[in-house]
């Protein structure tokens, strides 16, 4: 069922105002930074039932001690709830990285005897190895988005889904998936959209997890997690994250709740740059193909404006030259750098083949003229010029390695 937390205010001024209770009545402008790892308690009684609570993933109560870091951090609320504001759910737990949010939900899984897990590819490089390695005891069945509900056991405890997917950008229709997933919650990975263009509860997903090392931080210098749940999932990723410890540090709160505020302004604007670039290249005679949702033909399901309200800034480009011609294009861009991750507010290039989803199994691998593009908030004419002249240069070293290989299938002179 779609929970029913609409904001009642526009996405912008939520941005700006969530997790904020209580800062301006104390004094201050912005959140204070709370270094504290212990918490005094008043008595032992009361000091052991906030203890209590807080274990099994309570809220803190009011006027209760949050007893210690690991238990409740009050900026890290902040940030959570924030989030959760965006995303309109009961709430958000958030966790040391993107990973570790993904662990936590696949230990609560499995935790309550429904090790099974249904999921569709593509997914994030280090999603699809977790669950292909089956390091969590869960297991896996991939499925395509018509084969769910064929594929969930009595066992399935979870669905996995990207979309916009990692890194070839396909869609997936949430509320088809959850149609087909029945009683199995449905976790979607909202890293690419960002609530901002996509709220994947209000189309009927019980788990919204995004790497808010991504665009929530947004500047490249903080790692984070979060999951954005209902009450009942709240409390058991609250309860593992209390007992496994993979618990977000109070600096790294403080900065994603920051970077929540810029949120709406630097998706937008870094999307629009990027929508320019993709229809810029698409057509080039150095690409096979751009993978971007807006593009002509590329979003067949019709979502883009029903469930994701813009194409996002994340292109994927198939260069015609194959690896050879990736792996030039990539080392030859400059203004945007060579680096994994995304989000951020400086371009970055990166060839998943070899990188993020280096691990995936050979079938399900991106093409290895594949190279992913994070457009950030550069000028237009700065990165078209960058990506121009990359391109060039691909084609360059690709004719060079083609004249290489015929030189090569020649018969060799022998030696007199
Ligand atoms: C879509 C997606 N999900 C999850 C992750 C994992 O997040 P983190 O690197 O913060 O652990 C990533 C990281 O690149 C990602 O791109």
């Amino acid at each position: 069922m779609p929970q029913s937390h609409l904001p009642t205010r526009h996405i912008e001024t939520l941005a700006v105002h969530g997790g904020m209770a209580g800062v301006r009545e104390s004094g201050s402008h912005v959140p204070t930074i709370d270094l504290s790892t212990t918490n005094p308690l008043v008595g032992v009684e009361s000091g052991g039932a906030s203890y209590e609570n807080l274990a099994t993933g309570g809220d803190l109560e009011p006027g209760a001690s949050a007893v210690y870091q690991r238990l409740w951090q009050p900026g890290v609320a902040r940030f959570e709830e924030s989030l959760a504001a965006l995303e309109g759910t009961d709430g958000a737990v958030a966790f040391s990285t993107g990973m570790a949010a993904l662990a936590a939900c696949l230990l609560a899984t499995a935790a309550a005897g429904k090790p099974h897990v249904v999921a569709v590819r593509p997914l994030y490089g280090g999603t699809d190895h977790v669950l292909a390695a089956g390091l969590l005891g869960t297991t896996v069945s991939w499925a395509d988005a018509g084969s769910i509900a064929s594929s969930i056991t009595p066992e399935t405890g979870l669905v996995i889904i990207e979309t916009p997917a990692n890194p070839t950008l396909e869609l997936l229709d949430i509320a088809a998936v959850c149609a087909e997933a029945g009683d199995v919650p449905v976790l979607v990975d909202n890293t690419f959209a960002s609530p901002v263009l996509q709220q994947p509860a209000m189309h009927g997903a019980t788990l919204v997890l995004h790497s808010a090392t991504k665009y929530l931080g947004g500047h490249g210098d903080v790692m984070g997690g979060v999951v954005a749940t209902n009450r009942e999932w709240l409390e058991r990723l609250r309860q593992v994250r209390a007992l496994t410890g993979g618990l977000l540090h109070p600096f790294a709160g403080y900065l994603l709740h920051r970077g929540l505020r810029t949120l709406p302004v630097r998706v937008r604007a870094q999307q629009a740059t990027a929508e320019q670039l993709a229809f810029l290249l698409d057509g080039h005679p150095a690409l096979k193909r751009v993978h971007y949702p807006a593009l002509p033909g590329q979003d067949p399901l019709g979502l883009l404006g029903r469930q994701l309200h813009g194409p996002g800034s994340l292109i994927a480009i198939e260069l015609a030259g194959g690896y050879e011609a990736a792996a030039a294009f990539t080392e030859a861009c400059r203004l945007i750098t060579h680096a994994v991750s995304l989000g951020g507010v400086d371009s970055l290039v990166q060839h998943p083949a070899s990188l993020t989803h280096r691990p995936v199994e050979a079938s399900a691998k991106p093409n290895a003229g594949v190279v992913r593009l994070s457009i950030g908030l550069e000028h237009v004419d700065d990165l078209a010029a960058d990506i121009l002249q990359a391109l060039d240069a691909a084609d360059v070293a690709e004719a060079a390695e083609g004249l290489v290989r015929a030189a090569e299938a020649l018969p060799q002179e022998q030696d007199a």
